[in-house]
């Protein structure tokens, strides 16, 4: 049985997985476990090594130190294995503009020794699944970036590859395409494949992927769960709160709970940091009806989460 038949084996395994460039070291010891049919989100700031691990991934770099292996395969030894299953879209679109989208697919088809008779059909299929078929005959020059960021999706598509690698495949792009490309995303992963999506948006990723690592200067800060992350961090959580009377009276009746880290007024809203992930936000609204105020608004602070993450990679929560 060849390695990538195997039933246990993950989609991918570093193991102390190390790169320096020079004296420097961008990538730390990582070692990192993405499962098969994982959408896995590889998150850290600029220059914290995500490209680096994913060129490695891909067979375009070579370790300094440690292994990677993806589908059971030796990404330096068997490098050519691991070609063949993955889909690797690099951070920056090719100087491709004069070609035309169809073109383009069928020389990469070709790249990859599909037979010219099967060609023309999975470069249909392909287009329809990034929904670029009416723009078949279009120059890649004339297409907007949301565009181009789906033909490079297509591009990576049509070797039908396991896993697919995607560095920052939504980054320049606006909310809307965004959307876009996150629904392709989530189609390729219920049709069977394991996706890695690197970003530096922790937040923008949260409801994306089912696991994440977070990485920072080479190291591995976090792997699991996304909702996991706050709880890992031990950084608490914060919500909002409003009511009709003047917040002052609010903040009186929630500050003293022993459940509240802080709690502060800010334009007319109590901001309430809990001390941790397990204390259920229910009693937020209990002491507010209790204490006689009338509650309008409890929600969750929704930049919690990108603030956890600046916390965490400014090392100010280990
Ligand atoms: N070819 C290279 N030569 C020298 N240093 C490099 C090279 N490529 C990357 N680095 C350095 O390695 C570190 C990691 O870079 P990498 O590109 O992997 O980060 P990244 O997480 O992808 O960042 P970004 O979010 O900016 O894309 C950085 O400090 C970078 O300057
Ligand atoms: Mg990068």
């Amino acid at each position: 049985m060849s390695a990538d038949n195997a039933q246990n084996v993950p989609a991918v395994q570093t193991q102390n997985l190390t790169r320096l460039y020079g004296s420097m070291t961008a990538l730390d010891s990582l070692t990192l476990t993405v499962n098969k049919g994982d959408l896995f989100g590889f998150i850290g700031s600029n220059g914290a090594g995500k490209t680096t691990t994913l060129r490695i991934l891909a067979t375009f770099l070579a370790p300094s130190q440690g292994t990677a292996a993806v589908l059971g395969h030796d990404v330096v030894k068997d490098a050519d294995a691991v070609r063949h299953v993955i889909g690797y879209m690099p951070d920056f679109f090719g100087v491709y503009k004069d070609m035309e989208v169809t073109e383009y697919l069928d020389f990469f088809g070709a790249c990859y020794k599909i037979p010219s008779s099967k060609r023309e059909k999975t470069v249909i299929d392909v287009l329809e699944l990034v929904g670029l078929s009416e723009k078949k005959g279009a120059l890649i020059g004339a297409l907007s970036r949301g565009m181009q960021q789906r033909l490079g999706l297509a591009r990576v598509l049509i070797h039908d590859p396991q896993l697919l690698l995607l560095d920052e495949p939504a980054s320049g792009l606006d909310p809307r395409a965004r959307i876009e490309v996150m629904a392709i995303l989530q189609e390729l992963q219920r049709l069977g494949k394991t996706i890695i999506i690197s970003s530096h948006i922790l937040s923008e990723l949260q409801t994306l992927c089912n696991r994440v690592a977070i990485i920072e200067k080479g190291k591995l800060i976090y792997t699991g769960p996304v909702q996991g992350v706050r709880d890992q961090m031990n950084t608490g959580y914060v919500f909002w709160v409003t009511v009709r009377e003047d917040a002052s009276r609010a903040l009186e009746l929630l500050k003293p709970r022993p459940e509240v880290s802080e709690a502060e007024a800010v334009d007319g809203q109590v901001k309430v940091t809990l001390k941790d992930h397990t204390v259920d936000p229910a009693f937020l609204a209990e002491t507010i009806v209790r204490g006689g105020l009338t509650l309008t608004g409890l929600w969750e602070d929704e930049l919690g989460l990108e603030e956890v993450f600046l916390r965490v990679t400014r090392g100010e929560t280990q």
